[in-house]
């Protein structure tokens, strides 16, 4: 039974990096309007996210993306049910920002509001599309700052099955990009140079894949891309065959590890989620692995794989709807386990 005070529309605002994403989800009714602004620009001079300017941008466009919003749904503030915010992971000070403006918005419109895991968020990212994934499943969660399969044997009950030893996926990718002289963010920047190039013309390794286990490692890899690119002639061709093979190895990794963890647990479902599930050579691969091994994968649409509001706003509302309140206080969790998450048990706890 979902409780009827909160099906109604919940405002989720995500701040925990270099994106603002505000959001309004309804449970029933889906999702009724995004919006994000990517501070991008703002920090490519540096060559990665500065946290002092990566605040003072959430503070300058968090209320105009709400007003946005509200206005996109056809909604009025009074008509909200309940606000959602990032609480953690990420950086204190951009976290502070949403949490703050949440916490403020909830106190003045007596709404009830909570603090959303940001990797919940990305995990639960599928569940915006049409025939979502219902768990029991597997999740690889990609991004900037994680590289993590995850069990989930319900909402909000998470097992981490393998994790990063050093660099994330994202990580990986960023570093690699940079030093064959692409822009920031790299991910993005080195997939398209991929295309250009050819997968077997440098062959690198597949790190921690000649030994039992779920647990990644990536900064070997790049000290070889790094290697490779000083020995190669540093022009297009040799930048393009590089970072191919480069996304060929983080691609191979995945897949492997993937199916690993799908065969330990017995699960047939695979969710990607997170800024590397974008990578359209990690989605057509894992797609062809789950074709020939027989589970079914789960991707967000590209837009809802970086960082965006819709997620915070979905995995607010489900918690929102379990009866998942918390106090007016604000807290945000720089670094915070998946693992110790409340698991939902309210039968109302499902997507729309
Ligand atoms: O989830 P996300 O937006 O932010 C974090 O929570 O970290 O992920 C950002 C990461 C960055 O490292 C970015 O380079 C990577 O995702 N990324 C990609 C692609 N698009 C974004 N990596 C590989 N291929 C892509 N197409
Ligand atoms: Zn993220």
């Amino acid at each position: 039974m979902q409780n009827t005070e909160y099906s109604k529309p919940v405002l989720g605002i995500e701040s925990s990096c270099d994106e603002t994403g505000v959001a309004i989800y309804q449970p029933g009714h889906g999702l009724l309007a995004h919006a994000l602004y990517s501070q991008v620009a703002l920090h490519a001079d540096y060559g990665g996210v500065v946290p002092e300017l990566a605040s003072r941008d959430h503070v300058r466009k968090l209320l105009p993306l709400v007003r946005e919003v509200l206005a996109e749904a056809g909604l009025g503030m009074r008509e909200l049910g309940g606000v959602a915010y990032t609480a953690g992971p990420g950086l204190v000070g951009a976290l502070l920002v949403g949490a703050s403006a949440a916490r403020a918005m909830a106190w003045a419109l007596e709404l009830p509001a909570i603090g959303v895991h940001h990797m919940e968020g990305h995990l639960l990212a599928p569940l915006l599309e049409a025939d979502p994934p219902e768990p029991p499943f597997v999740a690889l969660l990609v991004s900037g700052g994680h590289s993590m399969l995850v069990a989930v044997r319900a909402i909000g009950e998470y097992r981490v099955l393998g994790d990063t030893l050093d660099d994330a996926a994202g990580e990986a990718f960023d570093k690699t990009a940079k030093l064959m002289g692409l822009s920031y963010p790299g991910g993005p920047a080195l997939a398209a140079e991929a295309l250009k190039g050819d997968p077997g013309a440098y062959r690198f390794a597949r790190p921690m894949t000649d030994r039992p286990g779920l647990d990644f490692s990536f900064s070997g890899l790049k000290t070889q891309v790094l290697l490779a690119w000083q020995k190669s002639d540093q022009d297009a061709r040799a930048r393009a065959d590089i970072a191919a093979g480069f996304e060929q190895a983080i691609v191979d990794t995945l897949v492997i590890k993937c199916r690993r963890a799908l065969q330990a647990t017995g699960m047939r479902r695979l969710v990607i989620a997170g800024g590397v599930g974008a990578n359209r050579r990690l989605r057509a691969d894992l797609a062809a692995a789950g074709e020939a091994d027989g589970f079914r994968t789960y991707f967000p649409r590209l837009a809802f794989c970086t960082d965006n509001g819709a997620m915070i706003a979905l995995a607010g509302a489900l918690r929102l709807s379990a009866g998942q309140v918390q106090g007016p206080d604000i807290h945000v969790h720089p670094r915070w386990s998946l693992e110790s998450l409340e698991p939902l048990t309210s039968a109302g706890a499902h997507a729309a």
